[in-house]
Parts: C-alpha cells; structure tokens; sequence
C-alpha cells in the first residue's frame, strides 16, 4: 500500500466507527468530513443536503472552512456545480475560474482552489453532497475519486439511520400519496427535522403551531457570527427557526423581558452585517398573541375581560364595504366571479359584501380546523366547495389576516382547483403580524396589533353578533 492508499484505509477505519456510535448526527457529519478532507491531504469538507424543494444546499456537517465562510449563505442547487446534484462526481481545478462556483469572492478569501464533490444518493435519489477543498491547486487521482464516492455512500446510509433521512422518506412518501389524495397539491406538507429537545417550552409549541399549518421550519440550522478578532468568532447569534419555504428566521424571547435589549441589539447587529437575511423577533407578548385565538390555551393568561373601545363603527364598516365592493365589481366586470369565504368569521363581512356588488356572482363557503392543544392532526378541511371553480375567477373573502398563515393554506389548497384567477380579499389586515407575506388585493382596514371582536369576529365562540368591531381587552 502506497502513503495515499493508508491515508484512504486509515479514514474508512474512523468513518466507521464514528457512524456507528451514538454520537449525534451533527457531531458525526463534522467527524466524517475531517477524516475524508484529512485523508486526500485537503483543507477542507462540507457535507451538504438538499432542502425538500431541491432548490439549495445546507450544510449539515463541516471541516475545515472558516465560519465565515460557512455562513455564508445556502447554495443555490442550480447554480453550483450542478452535475454533481445528476449524480455525477466533479473535480474542479480551478474554482476562482470556473463558471460554475456561485461565491467566488469568499472562496477567493477563504484561499481555495481545487475541489472534489460527489453526490450523496439514496435509492438512487441524489439528497446532497459532500465537498472536499483544497488550499493549492489539485488534480484529482481516480482512486480519489472512488473514495470521496464511498464516503458520500458511507454519509447516505447513515443519514438513513437518522431522524433527517426519516424527515427526507416522510417527504418523498407525502409527495406520492399527498399528490393522489389531493391532485397535486404544490404545498406538500412535510415532517420537518424534529430535534431532540428545544431549549424552551414555548418553542416547542410554536413549532406545534407551524407544524399545524403545514409551514415547514427547521430549528437553529444556523448561527450568525456577529463579531470576531482575525478569523477567531467571539460572538454568534443562533435564530430559533428558520421557515425555509419563506426564507424567514424567527427568535421567539419569551422567558425575561430584560434579554430582549440584549436581543434587538443582537438583531440590529445580525440587520447590518447581513443585509439579506430576513429575521423576526417575537417576544412573550407577541407569542402569547399567536394562540389567543385556539381554545386550548386559558383566557386568563392573555388578561382578555371583555370589549372594550370601539375600533370601527357600523357606519364606518359599511361605508368601507360600499367602497370595496364598487371596485370589486369593476375589476371583475364581464367575468364568471364566484366569492369564497372560510366559515365563520367571515359571514356578515361577505353578506354585506355581496349584497353591494353590482355584478352576477356566485358564493361559496369552506370550513377549517384550529389548533387543538395536544393533538397531532395538521390543519384539515371540515366543508370542501359545493362548486367547481376549475377556470373560474376566484376571490376570496376573508374576515381578518393575522399570521397569515390560514389564508397560506386555503390559497394553496384553492390553487389545486386550477381557477382561473385567484385574489384575496380581506375586511382586516392585522399587517405587523404577520409571518407568511400572501399577497392581498383588497383591504378594508388595516389594524393595529390588537384582538379584536364582532361584525363577525369571535373569541371562543363570542361576540360574533356585535354590529360594530371593537378591541377585545
Ligand atoms: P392567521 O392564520 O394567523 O392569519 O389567522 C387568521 C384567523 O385567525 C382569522 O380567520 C380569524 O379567525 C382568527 N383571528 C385572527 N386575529 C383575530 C382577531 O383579532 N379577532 C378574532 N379572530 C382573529
Ligand atoms: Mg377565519
């Protein structure tokens, strides 16, 4: 055996012993990547696999590469070195100069120059990656090549071991079966990555409450490095979440009010240094909020009484109504408009609605389920349409848009339906809340971020029959 083919055998010896401890599997990634970059004498490896939509690359274990560079930002799959996602194993020589590097700068600074990828396969389904680099420019042996492709084999066996191939086969099942039972719904509904533990109660809920409406998030994949001397990070910011399919990341700070200086100033901090990543803050009041409406949670923690001050009187609600309605009815001139409302907030707002269009339209109702504290069940359908609104223009009538993350749902749902076009229109828009940006097209009021109550509005069950809207206190 010649020095390389020790280095190879030497590797393989601590691959496996590392897959098959009990080790977690980040701690293992890490492992892996340094024996496989310290056996082809390079500097560094990334272990990398493909979000659920294919669309980019997360790194799930590393060796070797500066922090900085590892937050650099997911990999657009496409973009980067894209054979290697056909199965193919890619040896570049020069990555500065090659086309297909997607951050060529930071490679640039971060010294690397030759790489080594092969695709990790699992029943013949490329779910990621494994990158090797080097320091000075390299020409990859075949023999290298042979066992970069072990390794990324050896890497996909254990993934499959693992909870995460557990959140990928979850995945690929939903989107066979989910796609029979619901004629391709395009927003599949994933079992995201669950960790063994959150670090608070109220995060665990939070991800409950996501899971519900099918969001699919994933919990602390990365870590922001907001300050450091030479290469050496002195402090990170970890987000709680991160909503890939809204490129969101989410702190929930519910535990002492006194942190929350500390985190907006973390978060300021996060804002500047990296201009590009979208990140909210939710402390105990906001997060309190978020399940005020679902029945499961005891009034009394949220300090609800009663109404309190008026936020719109009847005669401003149907002045605003006239108004939308007149406009409405322009837009849809000459066109076959079925009006749908989820039951039941939003009753007396579509029947006032309707009754001041001035075209023909046709109206129809669908009905969801909440949350329900401990049960598992995601969000259902209770009442399907009675009409078919395949080629039809559709617009949706919603009482208020708090998350958004109902109306996400419904409009997904409704998009299977193939209507001809699909707009949204709401009585309130409760914008500083939300989390999932739908677009809406017609807007009643805007609102503060209050509860609020009546002309249709409830709070378990009450005060849907107030004729005004008021602030629930
Ligand atoms: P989202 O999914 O968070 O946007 O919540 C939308 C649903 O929550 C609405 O259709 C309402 O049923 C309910 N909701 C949100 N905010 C309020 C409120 O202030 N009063 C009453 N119901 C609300
Ligand atoms: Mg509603």
């Amino acid at each position: 055996m010649d020095a390389a083919e020790n280095r190879c055998s030497l590797a393989f010896k601590q691959i496996a012993k590392v897959v098959n401890s009990e080790l977690p599997l980040k701690k293992m990634m890490g492992l892996i990547a340094a024996s496989a970059a310290r056996s082809l004498q390079a500097s560094g490896c990334a272990i990398m696999l493909l979000n659920p939509q294919r669309e980019y690359l997360d790194i799930i274990g590393a060796f070797g590469l500066s922090d900085i560079y590892l937050r650099k930002g997911a990999l657009n799959a496409r973009k980067s070195y894209p054979e290697i996602l056909d199965g193919k194993t890619v040896a570049v020589e020069d990555i500065i100069a090659d086309k297909r590097t997607q951050f060529p700068e930071q490679a640039d600074k971060e010294n690397l120059k030759s790489l080594l990828g092969a695709p990790i396969l699992q029943k013949e389904e490329v779910i990621g990656e494994i990158r090797i680099y080097t320091h000075e420019k390299k020409h990859f042996k075949p023999h290298e090549k042979d066992f970069i492709a072990t390794v990324a084999n050896i890497i996909a066996v254990t993934l499959e071991k693992n909870e995460l191939s557990q959140y990928l086969n979850t995945h690929h099942e939903t989107n066979v079966t989910q796609q029979k039972k619901l004629t391709s719904f395009s927003h599949l509904p994933l079992k995201p990555v669950r960790p063994t533990s959150f670090s608070h109660p109220s995060e665990e809920e939070f991800a409950r409450l996501l899971d519900f409406y099918q969001v699919e998030w994933l919990y602390e994949p990365r870590s922001f490095p907001l300050s450091w001397e030479d290469k050496r990070i002195t402090e990170m910011f970890t987000p709680d979440f991160y909503l890939p399919e809204i490129n969101l990341y989410i702190e929930l700070t519910t535990t002492k009010q006194s942190l929350i200086t500390e985190k907006n100033r973390k978060l300021r901090q996060l804002k500047e240094l990296y201009p590009d990543v979208n990140v909210k803050l939710l402390n105990k009041a906001d997060y309190l909020k978020l399940f005020v409406k679902y029945d499961f949670i005891p009034l009394g923690e949220n300090k609800m009484n009663g109404v309190g001050k008026y936020l719109f009187n009847k005669t401003q609600i149907d002045r605003r109504i006239k108004s939308l309605a007149k406009q409405i009815s322009k837009d849809y001139q000459g066109k076959d408009l079925i009006l749908i409302g989820v039951l039941k907030g939003v009753i007396c707002f579509i029947s006032d609605l309707m009754q001041n269009m001035s075209i023909p339209l046709e109206c129809d109702f669908m009905a969801i389920s909440t949350p329900q504290g401990k049960s598992d069940s995601p969000i259902k359908i209770t009442k399907d349409l009675d009409i078919d609104i395949k080629g039809k223009h559709v617009l949706m009538v919603e009482d208020i848009i708090d998350t958004g993350m109902t109306l996400n749902y419904v409009l997904n749902y409704l998009a299977t339906r193939k209507p001809a076009s699909l707009k949204v229109c709401t009585l309130l828009d409760k914008r500083v809340r939300r989390l999932i940006d739908v677009h809406l097209d017609y807007i009643g009021f805007e609102i503060p971020d209050e509860f609020v109550v009546g002309y249709g509005l409830d709070v378990r069950g009450k005060y849907r029959n107030l004729p005004f809207i008021a602030i629930l206190e």
